[in-house]
């Protein structure tokens, strides 16, 4: 298997950076993610480098929901990262490590009443989904005497190569405003008081593995700048959002790298920009290109099964990593301590919840497995833990960060009592 630079083979183990992950199983148990801080430093580095080589005003807002663990968070912060924020849950996260409001944008096409007014007392920017959040935000900010820098989402109706459920900018997508109405969304804002268009901003989905819809998002986006510019707004930023792909399917996936997507929507926008006459700052909001591969869950096979076809049971399932079942996602499975074993078995690797589509991995040649054997689960750091549950009233599981040869917990495993700590008895049931 073709295996990223921070993983490697050692003793017929798989290692990550300089740990043995069998070893990280015994130390901390499984299941257990285990991320590399060092992988997501380079990343961060490989990304933002590979932009900036164009135009220096170039600002990373990292997508907070891809790894809500505040030690990532900080890792990120500590780079320079800002982020994109969807909760107020993010928000508090990436104020707690050490982010400060001006360089979040608060996103999101259901903002709630209590999401305006923290953007609104935090002095983060919004982007703002529609005509009615736009008069709510208002609101909120004359309220509180305050006016708010904002940027609208616009939908490019862009098809893009991806799993329908994360293409963000289709027509038919929830997402944004049609780019027919985006102008007279900005026309609106320049007569309210509290707002202040100052930018514009676009995602147009997750997992492309193509960059030709990137630079065209930027076209459509140097062409809103156009109209703004005539109706007296100067952007002072374009956010082009997230959505770089990883080649999850190592063996054959070819995914574009940070310099071959910059190398497509780069020039498209300095054309534009020049031709328009202005300098935006050009954000990004990459969520899963920084933290996917930074992270392995490790997953310790409870029983071997062969009926119809052989199943490796193991500890972890859908309620820890949903993608496989979600998005049919796919994700490299290695045997752990036996990583250098020839394969001369077909399993599917499932989890211990109660659902038939309970598959993290189908069909794979492995070595022989049996009770007590590691798999490691690559590819685990974007929507990942984020996504995990608790179904099965199964506690989530703890999440170990790695930096150089130290290792520690970022997130100790849920307990039982934890599960049904929030839980009440309602009066006639006492
Ligand atoms: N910006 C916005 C406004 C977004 O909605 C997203 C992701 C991103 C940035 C980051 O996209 P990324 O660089 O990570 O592709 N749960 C799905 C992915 C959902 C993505 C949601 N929005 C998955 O597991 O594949």
């Amino acid at each position: 298997m073709i295996l990223p630079s921070h993983l490697s083979v050692r003793d017929g183990r798989l290692a990550i950076g300089e740990h043995d992950t069998v070893d990280l199983a015994r130390q901390f148990g499984t299941p257990l993610y285990v991320t590399s801080e060092d992988r997501i430093r380079e990343n961060f580095q490989r990304l933002s480098g590979a932009l900036t080589a164009h135009y220096p005003k170039i600002r990373v807002l990292y997508a907070a929901k891809a790894n809500g663990n505040l030690a990532v968070f900080r890792t990120l912060a500590s780079m320079g990262a800002g982020a994109d924020v969807f909760s107020a849950g993010e928000v508090a996260l990436a104020l707690a490590s050490g982010m400060r409001p001006a360089s979040l944008l608060f996103n999101g096409s259901s903002k709630t009443p209590s999401d305006l007014v923290l953007a609104v007392e935090k002095g983060i920017r919004v982007s703002v989904d529609s005509p009615d959040e736009l008069r709510q935000l208002d609101a909120a900010a004359g309220e509180a005497g305050r006016t708010v820098d904002i940027a609208f989402r616009v939908n490019p109706a862009i098809e893009v190569p991806t799993h329908p459920k994360i293409a963000t900018g289709l027509a038919t997508s929830k997402f944004g405003i049609p780019a027919a109405r985006i102008l007279d969304a900005y026309r609106e804002a320049l007569a309210l008081e509290h707002v202040n268009p100052i930018g514009i901003h676009c995602h147009i989905g997750s997992q492309i593995l193509a960059v030709e819809p990137f630079a065209h998002e930027v076209e459509v986006l140097i062409g809103v700048a156009r109209d703004l510019i005539e109706i007296g707004v100067n952007p002072k930023f374009i956010d082009i959002g997230g959505g770089l792909g990883i080649p999850y399917h190592r063996e054959t996936d070819r995914a574009p790298t940070p310099e071959e997507y910059a190398g497509a929507v780069m020039p498209v926008f300095l054309r534009g920009i020049k031709e328009l006459g202005i300098e935006p700052e050009l954000w990004v909001e990459p969520g899963r290109w920084l933290v996917a591969d930074s992270t392995l869950l490790l997953t310790r096979v409870n029983s071997v099964k062969t009926a119809h076809k052989t199943f490796a049971n193991v500890d972890a399932g859908f309620n820890l990593l949903v993608r496989p079942t979600m998005y049919d996602s796919y994700h490299a499975v290695v045997a752990a301590n036996k990583a250098d074993a020839p394969a001369v078995q077909e399993y599917s690797v499932t989890g211990p919840i109660c659902e038939t589509g309970d598959i993290l991995a189908k069909d794979r040649m492995l070595p022989e497995l049996a009770a007590g054997d590691i798999i490691a689960v690559l590819d685990a750091g974007a929507y990942g833990f984020a996504m995990s549950s608790q179904y099965n009233s199964r506690p989530r599981c703890a999440e170990v960060l790695l930096a150089g040869n130290k290792a520690a917990l970022m997130r100790r495993a849920e307990t039982v009592d934890y599960l049904t700590a929030p839980m009440m008895t309602p009066p006639w049931q006492e």
